[in-house]
């Protein structure tokens, strides 16, 4: 019998994760407090499947089966028979906390009880529980019907049973699961943070305007978008709360220090294309900004920032946060990066990464340029993250 799978929040994470299970054929319990966006995440649903539907991925038969699939209520007791529960509401440990104490007096004695979030820590999420070895971080992507990532996070509290269950569950969906530590940002919002970080300290040291750094990284680098253009899709007040809040759980390392640029573009209400403007202008009519094409300093601008994802990566390693394979399949399939991380410090040699970052460190003197333990270690060695 195919697992029954309950879904808290049906906001934009819960009910794409909601479709996804019932896609999968799963019985599944969408939960929200506001009925009316239980409402909502229902019409969301269904135009979603639409859309799969005139892409010929599903039958209009296939549709409506989904759609009788996923089950709509206003009470955690609506909850009481699912073997599987992932938490998507808001990012207050209090309000979480009251809702897993809750949650386990109504379910069975085996369910798993899963938490979605991005930046919450696992262990806290477990100490509302009485039986915490079932508590377990499924932190999916934004959109989670697209995006194919699957962080799952085991707390200290996890048992061998619970982290078992919940990969192979999650693998069933067709998700490509990463297994990583219950530590700030797990791994893609922590890897991730250079590529905002430091083309926003390159930015403010006035070496390159933001078309000029987002053209360096994508045309120099092969990523999909600049940094400045993502900040501005993900929207700058979000992007800046994840940063500080990375910041301060790493105890204010400064290699995750926030930039006052963005601070004030997110002081001053200019998001990102919600607001129609952040650091670009996006309201019609507007001039777009074109970048200085100079290949000497767009180079330098990708090398830099580059070396200061890769040393992010090798901690992550070093760390035992995750697996090499995982910390390059989590920036591959969570944020799209042209190639892992790890794969391609290979690639471009070690030796050649680190003295990249002794270059940087040399000249700063600052903390946030260190080259990482490992790196040093591997070159010293004449190691390869792949042989
Ligand atoms: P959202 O604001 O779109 O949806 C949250 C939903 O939870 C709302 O519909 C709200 O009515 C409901 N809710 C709030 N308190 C509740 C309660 N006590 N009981 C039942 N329902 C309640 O939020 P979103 O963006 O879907 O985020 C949800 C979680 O997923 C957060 O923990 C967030 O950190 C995490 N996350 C968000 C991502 C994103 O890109 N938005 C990506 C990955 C994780």
């Amino acid at each position: 019998m195919s697992k029954i799978i309950g879904v808290i929040g049906a906001g934009t994470m819960g009910s794409g994760i909601a479709q996804v299970a019932a896609q999968c054929g799963h019985s599944v319990y969408l939960m929200d407090a506001n009925v009316e966006q239980l409402e909502r995440a229902k019409n969301g649903v269904s135009k979603s499947l639409e859309k799969l539907v005139e892409k010929g991925k599903f039958t209009v038969d296939q549709k409506s089966s989904i759609e009788s699939n996923i089950h709509y209520v206003a009470q955690l007791e609506g909850l009481s028979t699912c073997h599987l529960i992932i938490e998507a509401i808001v990012e207050k440990m209090e309000v979480k906390h009251s809702v897993f104490s809750s949650l386990e007096k109504i379910v069975s004695a085996d369910c798993i009880l899963a938490s979605n979030t991005s930046s919450l820590s696992i262990a806290s999420i477990g100490s509302s529980l009485t039986k915490a070895d079932r508590v377990i971080g499924i932190h999916f992507f934004n959109p989670a019907t697209i995006m194919p990532l699957v962080e799952i996070i085991p707390a200290v509290q996890t048992s061998e049973a619970t982290i078992n269950d919940a990969v192979s569950l999650i693998q069933s969906w067709g998700k490509t699961v990463v297994l990583c530590k219950d530590t700030p940002g797990f791994i893609v919002n922590r890897v991730a943070r250079p590529f905002y970080g430091e083309a926003l300290r390159i930015y403010e040291e006035g070496l390159a305007d933001f078309a000029t750094i987002d053209w360096a990284m994508t045309h120099f680098g092969g990523f999909k978008m600049g940094p400045f253009t993502l900040m501005d899709y993900i929207g700058n007040d979000v992007n800046y709360a994840v940063t500080e809040s990375v910041f301060q759980a790493f105890y204010y390392d400064p290699r995750f220090k926030p930039s006052f640029t963005q601070k004030r573009h997110s002081e001053a209400g200019f998001y990102g294309r919600k607001t129609g403007r952040g650091f670009y202008q996006y309201a019609e009519g507007t001039e777009t900004s074109e970048p200085t094409k100079d290949e000497i300093i767009g180079k330098i601008i990708f090398e830099r920032v580059l070396v200061m994802l890769i040393n992010e990566a090798v901690d992550a390693v070093f760390m035992q946060v995750a697996s090499v394979k995982d910390v390059d399949l989590a920036m591959t399939k969570g944020v799209n990066y042209p190639k892992g991380l790890l794969a391609w410090a290979d690639e471009l040699g070690l030796d050649w990464v680190l003295d990249k970052l002794n270059e940087l460190f040399d000249e700063y003197g600052e903390d946030r340029y260190r080259p990482n333990a490992l790196l040093k270690r591997m070159v010293k060695k004449g190691d390869k993250f792949y042989s």
